[in-house]
This record gives C-alpha cells, structure tokens and sequence, in this order.
C-alpha cells in the first residue's frame, strides 16, 4: 500500500491528479477560429504532397496500423493509386485528429506533420547520430480513422524489413552502455524462467509482452498515469524505430519513485528481474529510460527533444559570466530530507551560502499555465543544484544540461545516463551532510576561477546534448531488451488478461497535453539510423578503477573545501 501512496507523488512533488487532468488540460484544442488558418494549412499540405508523389513517383500507401510498413519495393509497385484518399479531402483533413491536420503543431513542430514527412525520407529524422540507411526509412503516420481507439490491426510484414543483427558497422555507443551488462549479470547464468517471471508480479506496475513487433499490456495499477503511459509510448516509438528487432520478450516494470529489488532479500536463484528507472548500491533493478523523455503532461515538461532545443537556445542566450553569481534550486522541498535541509542553505539577511531555493508550487503552477516553470529560462544562474527526491529525480538531466556547473548532491540513486558522469568533471560534489558549506565554497571558488566553472557547465551539456539525445535513448533500450530477452528460457506468451497497445491505440484517443507531447515525441521514420554497437562489459579490474577513481573524485572536492576552511580558520 505505500507503493499505491507513491505513486501520488511525483518529481518536485505535485500531487498525481488523476487521470481527468491529464484528457481535461488547457491547452492543445485548436478552437474553430482557426478554421481557416486549417484550411490554408490543408491545402498546403495536399500541394505539397501532389508535386512530392509527382516528382518522385513514390506513393504512402495506408497501411492498417498506421505505421507504414511495407517495403520500398512493394511501394513502389503501388505507386501513385492511393494518396489522394488519405490526404487531399479537406473534409477528412479536418475532422480527423491526426497530425496531418493541426495548424499549431504544423508550425511548431514541422517533422510531425506528414508534410515534412513528404520531403526527403532520410531527411526526417533531425539529428541521426549513426549512419542513415537511406534505402530503409520509412515515414511512419498515425492515422486516426474514426474519434474511437482503434484496434490495433496486425502488420505482418514489420518484421521482415530489417536483419536483427545489429550490424557491426555502427558506431560504438557511449560508455555509459557498458553498464547494460551489469544490470543484466544477475541472470547471465541461470538465464529468466517464466515463475521468476511471475514472482516479481508483486513489485511490478505492468507487465508487458512483445511477440512478432506486437505488444501487449497487463497493467496491475496505476493505469492511465502519465508515467506508465509514456512509458509504453516509448517502447511503442522504439518499436516503430527499429522495425523487427525488438525480440519476442516478457518482462515486469516498476514504475513507482524506489526501485524495488533489495538484492539482499533474495538468493541467486530467486532474485526477480524488474526494470526500473532507478537503482542503488542495495538494488538490482534493471535500469531503464524514464517516462519524461516523451514528455510528462503532469508538470507540462515536454519531450526531451524539443527542450534540450530550448535549452541550448537558453544557453547561448546568456553568457556565463552574465547570469546570476549564485546556485539555484527549484522544486518540491518535502520530497525527501535532502530537499529539507536544501532550505538551510537559501540567502538570509543574517547568512548568505550562495544558495538561491525556491519552492515550486504546481498547483499555481498550472493555474498561471507554467509560465514560471519554463525549465529553460532556469538556465540564467552560474550554478545550478541538483538534490535528490524520494529516488532518483527526473529535474538531473535538466538541471545539467544547462551549461551552468551542477552542485550536485551526493545520492544512492542512480538512473541509466548517470553511471557516465564523472564528478570533478560534469559535475561539482556536494557532500549531503554538509551542503551549505559546500554549497558556498563551490560558488565563491567558480566565482574566482571563471574558466574551470565554465568548463565543468560545458561538460555536462555536452554529455547530455552528445550522448544522451534520443537516438541513444532509443539504443539503450534496444540494448538492454535485447539482452535481456536472450536470457529468457520459455517462449513468451500473451498473458490472460494483457490488451495489445499500438500508436493508434494509444494516440489517438490522448487528449490535450497528452496528445500534444505524443505528437512531438513520436517517431516520424523508421530504418533511419542504425543501432550502435553496445560495447564489451567491464573487466572486473576496470569496474573496480572506475568505481575508485569516482570516490577518489567526490573525496578530492571535499577535503578541498575542508582544507579551505581549515585555512581560513588559520589565517583568522
Ligand atoms: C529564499 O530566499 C529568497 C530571497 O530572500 C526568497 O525570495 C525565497 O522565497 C526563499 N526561498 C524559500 C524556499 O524560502
């Protein structure tokens, strides 16, 4: 039951409405004045795509689910029959809430329109990081035909696109990745039978299977909650990435704040496999990407995408030395002790520790339509705080990808990207118990060294603009599912009570926020890059020099402001 408490309360706090806030939001509709504007846009499309289908002579047939699965060849042969009936009738055009036809998201977001799509099929895909395979991509539409959810509809020829060996041209993912075969060596041995399957029914939120490219869904609670949903919006967009090689698999995810495998509790051959977000030193939860990268309606926080868009615009907006000379926080202060004694450490007029704290107060929040929120414009202090929640907290890769140096606050949690940062480097330490202190020291010491600060901000943005962009997001989860679904010893089945889950399935219905952030988070192309190249695991000597030279690290950035002190003291 006090995991059923948790699951009220998120990042920063704001109490989980429930799911009425997420299908009743503010935003979103286009009201009927826009009428005419969508007729333009309409119109404009349907051009687009006749002198496109004129001068190419491809056609986008519409496949049943939506995601447009046949191959080139095969399109090739159709060419030219079928487009005007999914796109030129302006009747359909606007009543159909799909992206073709939504003139703000038109502007805002370009690649979501099938307009874009229309241009150059490699093209689509804004930052591929690996080598575009030209000859495979693939537009991928969500076509909404009736307002009802509909079924999702069998695709048989998913799966054939592609080879599922991940070719041995690509590029080697980030280090980070290397942590996958961590993660996964409880098992390695004895492999995953289906009753260690089931007995972690009881710490899982969901339990999801995916046979042949389909996934089905057997959720124990939480239903509807944003976190479960963009969770499954995520596996459903790496799917439709990477057409055919998500192996058949069988797994339980927690989406709850803690992570929920205390290793201690069990024996090599009991311990459960359960994915989650977050994990420490006590825990052997498989790490996992969390919701937010697709977006979180509930704090209005957008895909991961577009803000780290923002967020390098914001960076470039303000010089460094410009911003203000203090350490910023803001969020929820009754998630966890740590948030608590943060408060200490905000200026008064007796005492001033450099620390600049404000509390986050959702509920106005949404009433103001999160002007104040704007993660963005957060970006104009020199330093950031990063502080822990009850687990780990969403706000890390935020705060870090400002180019402002994080303080970062010594924590047990860990999520997927952090076992790549190194402290000292992408970040300053901050030990917990004595954060006011260190809190100062780190300003006043960044304050006098102007080009370390700087380099320390640039650090950590470039490790999340690099190597933590969607693409290796994406790979990530490939990776460790596919690794983990060879540890299976059974042939997954559909569990009794599972329901199957697709694009339409789940965007179609969304409304508002919901569908605003599916739209900008789904993926617009398969085949358009390929997987990297996990790389080998850690030899044991290496694992034990990295976890030694991290220590080394956190222990060099606290002695140095103790010794500070001590110096003062002398000289006092
Ligand atoms: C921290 O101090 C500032 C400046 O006095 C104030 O505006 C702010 O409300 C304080 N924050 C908290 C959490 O009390």
């Amino acid at each position: 039951m006090a995991m059923r408490a948790r699951l009220g309360r998120l990042w920063d706090g704001s109490e989980e409405r429930n799911t009425s806030s997420e299908t009743k939001g503010k935003s979103g509709s286009p009201g009927p004045k826009r009428f005419p504007i969508r007729m333009i846009v309409a119109v404009l499309v349907a051009l687009f795509v006749l002198v496109y289908f004129y001068s190419s002579g491809t056609s986008f047939s519409r496949s049943e689910r939506g995601v447009d699965s046949q191959s080139l060849i095969e399109r090739n042969s159709k060419a030219q029959s079928v487009p005007t009936t999914t796109i030129t009738q302006p009747s359909e055009v606007q009543s159909s809430p799909s992206v073709t036809t939504q003139p703000s998201e038109a502007q805002s977001i370009p690649t979501a329109t099938a307009a874009a799509a229309v241009t150059e099929p490699s093209e689509v895909e804004s930052s591929p990081s690996t080598q575009p395979s030209k000859a495979q991509a693939v537009p991928i539409k969500l076509n909404c035909p009736n307002e009802a959810a509909p079924v999702c509809q069998r695709s048989s020829s998913l799966a054939s696109t592609l080879s599922l060996k991940t070719p041995q041209l690509s590029p080697t993912c980030p280090e980070y990745f290397r942590w996958i075969h961590e993660d996964l060596r409880p098992w390695k041995y004895d492999g995953i039978t289906k009753e260690l399957i089931e007995s972690a029914k009881s710490l899982a939120t969901f339990r999801l299977v995916v046979l042949d490219g389909r996934v089905y869904v057997e959720e124990y609670f939480g239903h509807s909650m944003a976190r479960n949903v963009f969770t499954l919006w995520g596996i459903i967009q790496l799917i439709n990435r990477y057409p055919g090689r998500v192996p058949d698999l069988d797994l339980m995810f927690n989406c709850m704040d803690q992570p929920s495998v205390k290793s201690a509790q069990y024996s090599p051959s009991t311990l459960p496999p359960v994915f989650h977000y977050c994990k420490d030193d006590q825990t052997s939860d498989i790490l996992f990407p969390d919701w937010s990268f697709w977006g979180w309606p509930d704090t209005n926080i957008q895909p991961w995408a577009p803000l780290m868009e923002e967020m390098k615009q914001a960076n470039e907006e303000m010089k460094w030395v410009d911003r203000e000379p203090y350490a910023f926080w803001k969020g929820n202060p009754t998630m966890g002790a740590n948030r608590q004694e943060l408060l200490q450490c905000n200026v008064t007029r007796e005492q001033d520790w450099n620390g600049r704290i404000y509390t986050q107060d959702w509920s106005r929040e949404e009433e103001q339509g999160y002007q104040s929120s704007n993660l963005a414009k957060q970006c104009n202090y020199r330093y950031r705080i990063y502080v822990d929640g009850l687990a780990w907290s969403v706000s890390q890769k935020y705060v870090m990808a400002c180019d402002s140096p994080t303080l970062f606050i010594d924590t047990p949690w860990y999520e997927f990207f952090q076992r790549g940062l190194m402290p000292g480097h992408h970040y300053w330490p901050i030990p917990a118990n004595d954060k006011c202190k260190a809190i100062k020291f780190a300003v006043d010491w960044g304050n006098k060294h102007h080009k370390e600060a700087q380099a320390m901000g640039k650090a950590s943005f470039k490790f999340f603009e690099e190597e933590v962009k969607m693409d290796y997001v994406y790979d990530y989860m490939l990776h460790v599912l596919t690794d983990y679904a060879e540890l299976l010893r059974y042939k997954p089945t559909v569990p009794e009570k599972a329901t199957e889950i697709c694009l339409e399935s789940m965007a179609c219905p969304a409304q508002d926020n919901v569908k605003k952030f599916m739209l900008e988070s789904m993926e617009k192309s398969t085949g358009v890059s390929e997987p990297c190249k996990l790389p080998p695991p850690f030899a044991p000597e290496e694992l034990r020099q990295l976890n030694d030279k991290k220590a080394d690290a956190v222990r060099q950035a606290i002695s140095w402001h103790q010794n500070a002190r001590a110096e003062r003291r002398r000289k006092f």
